[in-house]
């Protein structure tokens, strides 16, 4: 088929080049030369395990290509609409600018038969409102959304092989135009028994948001029960583990710590508390507040922390270990890492920070953080050390080797991945987050 996408960030790309991968012709469209020249290129503009393989092969196919020129999208009969929907600068809710400018882009070169399909995380109702603002001189296409789950750091499988399809059309209607189009660009995952869902349009909207938000609360809740097990003298690790065992349950993102962050999930369980208010709903999701509140909690613990370890914490070397708001991406928005990194700098402390791919993403939005190449380097001379995102070469610090590196052991383990008896074991006074 002939596709296109409309914006190439996180989403955009990977989907552009997943696409390709799966047989079709795409171009992928953004307004950032540097970034279209850089995807030219095969040089993914972010990292992503995979991507840039997928990029180069595609390129190599012939099947992929990128542009500056909305005209290009007239080469194509189905769109994607991937642009970012961030939160509004000082309120809760989504800017949706981007999605109206790539609506009307698409409308705007796009011809009669056209099915243009949302991936974007937006707001129940978005849909319905885009498809009211088609006018008698446009051309007659087929509106659908197809909401994308995929996790950054997996964003590649996650793409070829997603965990389900939802397919968002209008008045979910199975043989909608838009619904057979899709069929057609997922033949290969559906053909592998990728569960499908074809819903209204709204219905689709909303299992994004939801899904989201029950991911948030999910992580909010256990690190609730972090904050109990604190104050008792209980672990969470081990709570977690009990019970995530009850298959109802899942142990998954039962991970307790220094919480959630990236361009997701905060965003997203706020912009879901805006439309609610809207919509007269506000009690229905009231509980995400305490979500976000919980959430932002955690951040200020490993501050506190970090000052009850070190007594004061003007002057003192502290080690911070990771920026990125996960392992295996080097995205710092709204990173739990980032900002504990940032508040300890305002509060006195010489903070030294490592993490393998996202330091020039965090100096470029904090450009007096201090950022070194390697965990050794920012370990040497540390009164404290504080583990905020868990890449692997962090998790596998030997305790006895960093031992020799730092100056005062001790270690806050932000993620509850380290093993407290081998630390302790080695001298160092241990922290963990809900942890005996
Ligand atoms: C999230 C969703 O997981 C994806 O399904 C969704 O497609 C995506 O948002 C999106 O809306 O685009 P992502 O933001 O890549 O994906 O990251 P997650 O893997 O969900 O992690 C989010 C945050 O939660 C990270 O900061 C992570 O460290 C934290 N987390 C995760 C925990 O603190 N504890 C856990 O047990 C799991």
């Amino acid at each position: 088929m002939r596709l296109s996408v409309v914006g190439c960030g996180y989403l955009g790309a990977v989907h552009a080049a997943a696409m390709a991968d799966l047989g079709h012709d795409v171009v992928g469209v953004d307004v950032d030369a540097r970034k279209v020249a850089q995807l030219a290129r095969g040089e993914a503009p972010f990292f992503e395990p995979g991507l840039q393989e997928l990029l180069l092969s595609g390129l190599r196919s012939g099947r992929l290509r990128f542009s500056t020129d909305p005209g290009a999208l007239s080469s194509a009969d189905l769109h994607f609409i991937a642009v970012g929907t961030p939160q509004l600068s000082g309120r809760a809710g989504a800017d949706l600018s981007y999605v109206d400018a790539a609506f009307a882009q698409v409308l705007a070169h796009g011809k009669d038969g056209d099915v243009v399909v949302g991936k974007s995380t937006v707001p129940v109702g978005t849909v319905e409102r885009l498809s009211a603002t088609v006018g008698d001189d446009d051309p007659r296409v087929t509106l659908a959304w197809n909401p994308e789950f995929l996790r950054e750091g997996h964003a590649v499988a996650d793409s070829l092989t997603p965990d389900r399809l939802v397919f968002g059309v209008a008045d979910g209607a199975r043989d909608d135009a838009a619904a057979a189009g899709l069929a057609q660009v997922y033949e290969k995952p559906l053909r592998d028994g990728t569960p499908l869902i074809v819903t209204d349009w709204a219905t689709a909207e909303l299992v994004k948001v939801a899904a989201n938000a029950f991911l948030a609360t999910k992580i909010s809740f256990i690190n609730a029960m972090a904050e109990i097990a604190e104050a008792t003298g209980a672990d969470v690790t081990q709570l977690a583990d009990a019970i995530g065992h009850d298959a109802r349950i899942g142990r998954r993102f039962l991970n307790a710590g220094v919480g959630f962050g990236g361009g997701c999930l905060p965003k997203d369980i706020r912009a879901f508390q805006a439309r609610a208010v809207e919509l007269g709903l506000a009690d229905s999701v009231v509980f995400l507040d305490e979500v976000d509140k919980i959430n932002l909690r955690r951040r200020a613990r490993v501050v506190e922390l970090a000052g009850e370890l070190l007594g004061s914490t003007p002057g003192r070397r502290v080690a911070v270990l990771g920026l990125a708001f996960k392992p295996d991406s080097d995205d710092v928005r709204d990173s739990p890492a980032l900002e504990v990194a940032c508040a300890l700098r305002a509060a006195g402390a010489e903070v030294v920070a490592a993490d393998p791919h996202a330091a020039a993403n965090a100096r470029a939005r904090d450009p007096e953080l201090v950022t070194v190449d390697s965990a050794e380097e920012a370990l040497a001379g540390a009164e404290l050390v504080i583990l905020l995102t868990e890449w692997r070469e962090f998790r596998e610090l030997d305790p006895a080797r960093t031992a020799q590196l730092v100056s005062g052991r001790r270690i806050i383990d932000a993620r509850n991945v380290l093993d407290p008896e081998a630390w302790i074991g080695a001298g160092w006074e241990y922290r963990g987050l809900g942890r005996r």
